[in-house]
């Protein structure tokens, strides 16, 4: 069934390929961004690749009570998701209360709104970093949490709040998608990640050496407890995370309350291992140093992706060698991200 879709931070990474996964299934999209770590680009480029317009974009800060109500007032919303956000680990112990403010502040006051506008459908965009240090692998949404650094505490507060107002709100419906690590670009080139700054994360570090942007890459520390002594992630290709979204509400009306799925691929592949293979995508040769640990990282996070498959039919369809292949082609067709 279409809907009209408010998307926060909708021209983020994974927020723009969601788009173009709605859009092209006949949802219409409604945008709220501020462009903190996004640019107004990425939105025109979701147009172009849908073939479809997008029906609006709000430029303003989710927490603001005022810009919310003018979106809910003007759009006829039926769903939300909800991606806006900060996201690195590093920078979260160095600024928490900024985390909190924007990531727990920004959802309470979304879902409030929500609330007062009648609107009971929420996507909500968490994290398996909320899983933290564990030493059981596969991870399944019934294994415990423990996060180890701000940016996860916050993606679990989001949750268990988000679980507290189901309890009490017996119409509201939400998913939180437990994201393990997207990355790669739409096969298009037209869209991926370009954060502003430092890239935080390793996907994007890697494409900005390949092109040259970059000299080297840091590879926080090799002494943990995997076979080279490098961090084990479940890196996932950003357009099987959006298509995961699309599919989400297509079951968001299911059943009621909170549920909780990850969203991950179930294989793990090492820092080294990350970058071999964007080194074969791009046949660029790529140099790093070892340095120190980064403050809040655990050696392995990989999913055990069955219970959304379980429920809805749907896994992810790609492989690292795509998710390469594409964040390369992205990289390379813009060599500067989005600046003209
Ligand atoms: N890493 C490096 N050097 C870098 C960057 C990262 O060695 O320059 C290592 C990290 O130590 C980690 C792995 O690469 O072992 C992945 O790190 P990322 O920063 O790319 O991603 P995280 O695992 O820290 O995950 C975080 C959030 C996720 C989010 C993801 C992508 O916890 O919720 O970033 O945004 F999905």
């Amino acid at each position: 069934m279409p809907r009209t879709v408010l998307v926060t931070g909708g021209a983020g990474f994974v927020g723009s390929h969601t788009c173009v996964e709605l859009l092209s299934s006949g949802h219409e999209v409604v945008i709220l961004d501020d462009h903190s770590n996004s640019s107004p680009e990425a939105l025109e480029r979701v147009a172009k690749i849908a073939g479809r317009p997008i029906a609006a974009t709000h430029v303003g800060d989710v927490r603001d009570r005022r810009t919310l109500d003018a979106v809910f007032t003007r759009h006829p919303i039926d769903a939300v998701i909800h991606f806006a956000a900060k996201k690195a680990v590093g920078e979260s112990a160095q600024i928490p209360l900024a985390y909190y403010d924007i990531n727990v502040g920004g959802t309470t006051a979304l879902v409030s709104a929500m609330h007062d506008h009648g609107v009971h459908r929420l996507v909500f965009s968490s994290s398996c970093s909320v899983y933290g240090d564990t030493t059981i692998v596969p991870l399944s949404e019934e294994s415990p949490v423990a996060p180890t650094n701000p940016y996860a505490r916050t993606k679990l507060t989001c949750e268990r709040i988000l679980a507290d107002v189901c309890r009490h709100v017996p119409e509201l419906r939400v998913l939180a998608l437990r994201y393990f690590n997207p990355a790669g670009a739409h096969p298009s080139g037209l869209l991926g990640e370009e954060p502003h700054g430092v890239p935080n994360n390793l996907m994007p570090y890697l494409a900005q050496i390949a092109v040259g942007r970059r000299e080297e890459l840091s590879v926080f520390g090799d002494d943990y407890p995997t076979p080279d002594g490098t961090g084990i992630r479940d890196y996932i290709h950003v357009v099987d995370v959006a298509e995961g979204h699309r599919v989400a509400l297509d079951h968001i009306d299911d059943e009621p309350g909170m549920r909780v799925f990850n969203l991950g691929t179930g294989r793990g592949a090492s820092v080294l291992e990350l970058m071999r293979a964007f080194q074969d995508a791009s046949g660029q040769p790529i140099t790093y140093r070892v340095t120190d640990r980064r403050p809040g990282d655990v050696a392995e996070l990989v999913a055990d992706p069955s219970n959304v498959y379980n429920a809805w039919g749907w896994a992810a369809r790609h492989d690292l060698a795509a998710m390469c292949r594409d964040a390369w082609h992205f990289q390379r067709q813009n060599l500067y991200g989005y600046a003209p």
